[in-house]
C-alpha cells in the first residue's frame, strides 16, 4: 500500500439512489452502502456511529488506484474517514477529475474548492433502473489525479421526491409530470429559523444549514422555537422529508396589533443558470394559536406561486403537522433564486401573517444528463480512452442494488394528484404523490 500525505482537501459523494420499494414507518433504507475510501479496515465508525466499511476488500473495480493515507497528525477530520482516500496517483499536482454515476456526469472538471467548508460533500439523487450503480472518477485533461475519502449510497425512501412538482414562472403556474426520471443534486438545504441540524438528528443523515446567510429581508420577523411534538400525518411530510429539527423551527411575521406588516419575508440562493431547480418549501403551523387564522402568500422569482395558503386546511386542520410544496423554476440569468412568503388579502390582524420552516433547493441534470456542462458523460469515457488508451483505468466502484425489477413498476404508480390537501381518511394516503397544495 502506498502510504503518501494528503493535503487537506477532501471530498465524499453522497448518492441517493430512487427506488421506490415499499416503506415501513420507521424508514430502513433498501440500500445502504458507506463506503470508507482507500481503507483495509473493516469498519470505521463516523461521528455518528455509522460505520464505514472500507472500499478495498468490496467496491472497487479498477485495479491501478493507490491508497492514500494522512500522515498530518494536524488533520483536523471531523469523522476519521478523511485521512484516508482512494486515488489514481500520488498526488503531485492539484487533483482535477469527472465523476460519473450511471449514465449522468456529476461532476466535470471538478477541483477541490479552497475553502473553509470542510470537508466537500457532494450530494445527488439518481434515478437507477438497473441492479449495479458504478460511479467512476475519470481523472480529467493533464491531471492524473482524483481521489474521493468516502462514499455513501443510501436508496431514498419512497416519497422523498414524487413525480409532480409545480411549475412557476412569469407566465405560467402550472403542475408538470414526469420529474422522477431526472437526477437530482443538492445545492441547498436549510433550516429556517433554526439551528443546524447535523446527520445525527436527521434520519436520512443530512445537513440542514441555518438560514443566515440566506434571509434578505426579516422586517418584523420573529425565529419561533416549538417545543411541542411535530404531528406527522400519513400522506404529509414524513420524518424522512424533514425531520422534527426543521420542522419545530420557523420563522414568522406576526402582527402584534390591527395592522397587517406590509413585507415579505425573503430569501435568496445563489444557483447556476441553464439548469431547471426544484424548491421545496416545508411549513409547519407551530405558531398559530388556534387553526383557521393563518393565510399568506407563497412566491417564487417573485411569482405568485400559492395565493391566500391556509395550512389548517391542507393538514385536515391539525396545527404543528408538516406539509411542504414543490416547485419547478428556471435558473434565471442572474444566477439568484428568490423565495418568498409574506401577507395575503384573507390575512388576519393579531395573528401570524406568514410562516417558513425549511427550503431545499435541487439542480435538476440538464438534457445532456449532466448537472456540469452541456457534456454528456459517454462523451467523458470517450476523451478518457483517446487520450489514455490502456494505461490509467478510471476508478471504478461498483455496488450491487437490491432494487431489480420494482423500479420500473413502481414508477408508473406516480402520477399522483398535484396540490391536494392531506387524505382525510389515512388508507387513502398514496405516499407516492408527496403532498402538494
Ligand atoms: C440533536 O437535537 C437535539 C434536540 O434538538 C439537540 O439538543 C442536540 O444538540 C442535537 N445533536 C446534534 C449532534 O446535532
Ligand atoms: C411580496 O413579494 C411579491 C413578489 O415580489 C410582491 O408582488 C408583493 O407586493 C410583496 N408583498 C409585500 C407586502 O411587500
Ligand atoms: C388580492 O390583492 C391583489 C392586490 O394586492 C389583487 O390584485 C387581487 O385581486 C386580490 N385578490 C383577492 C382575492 O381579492
Ligand atoms: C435528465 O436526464 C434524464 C436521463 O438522461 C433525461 O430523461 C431528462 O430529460 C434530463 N432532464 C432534463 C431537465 O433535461
Amino acid at each position: 500500500m502506498a502510504t503518501t500525505k494528503i493535503s487537506s482537501s477532501t471530498f465524499s459523494l453522497y448518492v441517493s439512489v430512487i427506488s421506490l420499494l415499499s416503506v415501513a414507518y420507521a424508514f430502513s433504507p433498501v440500500d445502504h452502502y458507506l463506503v470508507n475510501c482507500g481503507s483495509h479496515s473493516a469498519g470505521t465508525s463516523d461521528l455518528d456511529h455509522r460505520v464505514f466499511i472500507g472500499d478495498a476488500s468490496r467496491f472497487l473495480t479498477s485495479t491501478l488506484t493507490i491508497q492514500l493515507e494522512s500522515t498530518d497528525s494536524k488533520l483536523t477530520s471531523p469523522s476519521p474517514f478523511y485521512s484516508t482516500a482512494r486515488a489514481f496517483d500520488h498526488p503531485r499536482i492539484t487533483p482535477e477529475f469527472h465523476v460519473v454515476a450511471n449514465g449522468f456526469l456529476l461532476l466535470r472538471n471538478f477541483r477541490i474548492p479552497k475553502t473553509d467548508n470542510f470537508p466537500v460533500i457532494k450530494e445527488f439523487v439518481i434515478p437507477v433502473a438497473s441492479e449495479e450503480l458504478k460511479i467512476a472518477i475519470v481523472p480529467s485533461g493533464r491531471s492524473k489525479f482524483g481521489f474521493v475519502n468516502a462514499i455513501e449510497v443510501i436508496s431514498a425512501p419512497q416519497d422523498l421526491i414524487a413525480d409532480v412538482a409545480q411549475l412557476v414562472d412569469f407566465e405560467k403556474n402550472e403542475r408538470v409530470n414526469g420529474l422522477l426520471k431526472n437526477g437530482f443534486e443538492t445545492v441547498h438545504r436549510v433550516n429556517v429559523g433554526g439551528f443546524k441540524v447535523t446527520p445525527f438528528n436527521d434520519s436520512l443523515w443530512r445537513t440542514w444549514v441555518t438560514d443566515d446567510d440566506y434571509l434578505v429581508s426579516s422586517d418584523g420577523s420573529k425565529e419561533i422555537h416549538f417545543g411541542g411534538r411535530i404531528m406527522y400525518q400519513m400522506g404529509g411530510a414524513s420524518r424522512e422529508v424533514g425531520p422534527d429539527n426543521v420542522y419545530n423551527t420557523a420563522r414568522v411575521i406576526k402582527s402584534s396589533d390591527d395592522l397587517i406588516p406590509n413585507g415579505n419575508l425573503t430569501w435568496l440562493f445563489q444557483v447556476e443558470k441553464g439548469y431547471s431547480y426544484m424548491v421545496r418549501m416545508h411549513f409547519c403551523d407551530i405558531a398559530s394559536v388556534a387553526a383557521g387564522m393563518l393565510y399568506f402568500n407563497v412566491y417564487v422569482n417573485g411569482n405568485l406561486a400559492y395565493e391566500n395558503l391556509d395550512l389548517s386546511y391542507m393538514t385536515n386542520r391539525l396545527l404543528a403537522s408538516p406539509f411542504y410544496a414543490d416547485f419547478l423554476v428556471d435558473g434565471d440569468s442572474s444566477g439568484n433564486l428568490v423565495v418568498s412568503v409574506g401577507p395575503s388579502n384573507m390575512s388576519l390582524p393579531r395573528a401570524v401573517d406568514a410562516i417558513l420552516n425549511g427550503v431545499e433547493i435541487w439542480k435538476l441534470n440538464n438534457s445532456m444528463g449532466s448537472f456540469d456542462g452541456e457534456v454528456c458523460s459517454d462523451f467523458v469515457w470517450r476523451s478518457w480512452r483517446r487520450a489514455h488508451a490502456g494505461v490509467l483505468l478510471p476508478l471504478v466502484a461498483a455496488v450491487f442494488l437490491l432494487l431489480s425489477v420494482s423500479v420500473f413498476l413502481q414508477w408508473r404508480r406516480s402520477g399522483a394528484v398535484a396540490w391536494s390537501r392531506l387524505p382525510v381518511d389515512v388508507s387513502e394516503a398514496d405516499l407516492k404523490s408527496g403532498n402538494h397544495f
